[in-house]
């Protein structure tokens, strides 16, 4: 059985890692606009490295949950693609041989200038040096509001060719992640959601189970 799984926020939330539209969301003490987009960089780049800074921090100290566990698991038993909108690398580290990080990596630092890319340190200044061109372009590899997603074309194939689709932990509001499950219901995949609530898509799903992420995947992953 082919299947892609699209992870959000909600993931990691038991491992201590705040999402983004909950009241102690991540954009609490931040506007979206001055840490989430290039023109927020470019207006104060001390900021938005300070910002990503903490939530590198954060992603250290976090442990994968039983989740993240269960999904390395089904790795190992079906055909698996799994594309997150995290930027943290608990899936790596519980254990998932391969993830498409469609937004990008906290633990990755990228030149503006001439694209290089490489393991971001734990603390990122502005005008960091980029070591492949010296230019002091860096920044972090996170695809910021009004940016591309990666890795789309490698996503849309996959959808192409899925049996089941699930998504997990996110609030379906930002595209185009959200659009995952409709794509993937004309292709004929049955597409389920699981979660703490409905999402803001949840009628594109043919059904839903709520609940924490932590108890909800591990068993439904013990079902396929
Ligand atoms: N188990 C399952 N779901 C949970 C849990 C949990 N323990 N805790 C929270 N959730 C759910 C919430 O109910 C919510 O629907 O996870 C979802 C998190 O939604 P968001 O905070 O909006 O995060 P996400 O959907 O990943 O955001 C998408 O938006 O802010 C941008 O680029 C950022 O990648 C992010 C994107």
């Amino acid at each position: 059985m082919r299947i892609v799984i699209l992870t959000g926020a909600g993931i990691s939330a038991e491992s201590g890692l705040a999402t983004f539209r909950a009241s102690d969301g991540l954009w609490e003490n931040h506007r979206i606009e001055d840490v989430a987009t290039p023109e927020g960089f470019d207006h104060d780049p001390a900021l938005v490295h300070r910002f990503y800074n903490m939530r590198r921090q954060a992603a250290r100290q976090a442990r994968p949950n039983a989740a993240h566990h269960a999904l390395a698991e089904l790795a190992g038993r079906h055909d698996l693609t799994l594309v997150t909108q995290n930027v943290d690398d608990l899936h790596e580290r519980g254990g998932s041989p391969q993830v498409i990080h469609m937004h990008g990596e906290l633990n990755r630092a990228l030149c503006a200038g001439c694209g290089h890319r490489w393991d971001a340190p734990p603390l990122m200044q502005p005008h960091d040096e980029c070591p492949a061109c010296t230019a002091p372009s860096t920044r972090p590899d996170i695809v910021w509001f009004g940016e591309m997603p990666y890795h789309m074309e490698q996503i849309w194939k996959a959808l192409d060719h899925a049996d089941l689709f699930a998504a997990i932990g996110t609030s379906g509001n930002v595209y185009p992640a959200a659009g995952f499950v409709q794509y993937a219901a004309r292709k004929g995949a049955e597409c389920i959601e699981m979660n703490l609530e409905a999402s803001a898509n949840a009628r594109d799903f043919d059904r839903r189970i709520l609940g924490p992420a932590s108890v909800t995947v591990p068993e439904w992953i013990a079902s396929l």
